[in-house]
C-alpha cells in the first residue's frame, strides 16, 4: 500500500530508542508534577541525543565538560564568571597569558 512506508517511517523515527542523555534528561524533568526539581541540574542533549561536550547547570551557573557518557571530565567546572573550558580540546582556563600581558 502507498503510504505505509512513510507512516513506518515517521513511527521508527519517533520511537528512536531513547539515548543515555535522553533518559537522563527526561527523569530528571518528570521527576514528580513535570517539572524538574528547584535547581536541578538537567543533562542537554544534542539533537542525536548525545551528551553536549559541555554542561552547564542553570541555577547555580558552574559549567564543565563530559565525555561521551555524561561524566564529568575532572578538572573541568568552572564558577559563573570564571573562563570557561574549552571542552573540544580539553584546555583549562590559562591565567598565565594574563599575567605575562603586563
Ligand atoms: C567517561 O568517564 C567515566 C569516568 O571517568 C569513565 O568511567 C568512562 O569510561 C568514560 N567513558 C568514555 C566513553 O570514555
Amino acid at each position: 500500500e502507498p503510504g505505509l512506508d512513510l507512516v513506518h517511517l515517521v513511527s521508527t523515527a519517533e520511537q528512536r530508542r531513547k539515548t543515555h542523555c535522553e533518559h537522563h534528561r527526561d527523569s530528571v524533568q518528570t521527576s514528580s508534577d513535570g517539572f524538574p526539581p528547584p535547581g536541578a541540574y538537567i543533562p542537554q542533549c544534542d539533537q542525536n541525543g548525545l551528551y553536549l561536550p559541555e554542561q552547564c547547570h542553570g541555577s547555580t551557573g558552574h559549567c564543565w565538560c563530559v565525555n561521551s557518557s555524561g561524566q564529568e571530565r575532572a578538572g573541568t567546572r568552572t564558577g559563573p564568571g570564571s573562563p570557561r573550558v574549552d571542552c573540544r580540546t580539553g584546555e583549562t582556563p590559562n591565567m598565565d597569558f594574563i599575567g605575562k600581558l603586563t
